[in-house]
């Protein structure tokens, strides 16, 4: 098995840092294959454009996603989304390593995801959810917050940090992937004074302790739960009798 440890932290000695080599050993201590991206370590560009793309179809107007489908059928993505893309389309699971900002993810990963999900090659009409070109592969978001446990539960003062994760985990749903349920640490904070600090190294020490584990049983991670093609009428409504897995998909209330 093959996995692609994507990272999206602008710091080498960082946590997130940290946790992906974890990652990437755990995966290789079971026997498999692992690789992490590093995507500020590359200076990935996270912002999609039109100076990414040698054959300008229209030079009047810059339409993201007809150069993302006509690169690809050319075969002339730009060469790091291309490499990107390989490494996405050979991993068997993804596994990506990023901080809780702003109450998503950084704008690196965002537009990691925006640049290399390519239209025409990574989904397209009839290649999406279930039939998506990431099918039977699994990925795994893994994320750190500053704020506690407490306050990122759905009662916290902050909101409901997985539900946040939610729009994320259904892109990667979108194309096909096999979602596993987050694995979120919170209270990852800097800047504390030496005693409180150390209290904070020992616990996330523990912390990689119980993920490790938890990786070392990849198999039975438990898969988020997603609505199915035939609960949708026209693949666009949900039916009355439908399951709901997520208030981002839910029945209309009914006065
Ligand atoms: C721009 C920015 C936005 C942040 N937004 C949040 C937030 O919305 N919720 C939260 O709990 N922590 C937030 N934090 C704190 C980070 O989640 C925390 O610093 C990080 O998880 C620590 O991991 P690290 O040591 O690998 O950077 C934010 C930090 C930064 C720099």
């Amino acid at each position: 098995m093959r996995a692609l440890i994507v990272l999206a932290h602008p710091e080498q000695q960082s946590f997130n840092a940290h946790l992906a080599e974890q990652t990437r050993q755990s995966w290789r201590a079971q026997g498999h294959d692992a690789a992490i991206l590093d995507l500020y370590g590359e200076d990935f560009d996270p912002r999609e454009g039109r100076w990414h793309y040698a054959l300008s179809k229209d030079a009047e107007r810059f339409d993201p996603m007809q150069a993302q489908r006509h690169h690809w059928d050319q075969q002339q993505l730009p060469a790091d989304i291309a490499r990107h893309v390989n490494l996405l389309l050979q991993a068997d699971a993804l596994v990506l390593h990023f901080p809780f900002w702003w109450f998503g993810a950084p704008a690196m990963l965002k537009g990691w995801m925006d640049r290399v999900f390519v239209y025409g090659g990574l989904y397209k009409s009839g290649m999406r959810h279930e039939n998506g070109a990431m099918r039977g592969k699994r990925a795994l978001l893994v994320s750190t917050a500053g704020s506690s446990m407490q306050a990122c539960a759905p009662d916290g003062r902050d909101g409901d940090m997985r539900l946040m994760l939610w729009p994320l985990m259904n892109a990667l749903h979108y194309i096909g992937f096999d979602v596993l349920e987050p694995h979120l640490i919170h209270g990852v904070r800097g800047g504390l004074a030496a005693d409180t600090a150390r209290q904070q190294d020992d616990r996330l020490a523990r912390q990689v302790l119980e993920y490790q584990a938890k990786l070392a049983q990849w198999e039975e991670w438990p898969s988020v739960p997603f609505n199915r093609n035939e609960d949708f009428t026209d693949g666009q409504t949900l039916r009355p009798n439908a399951p709901v897995y997520s208030p981002f998909v839910r029945h209309r209330e009914h006065a």
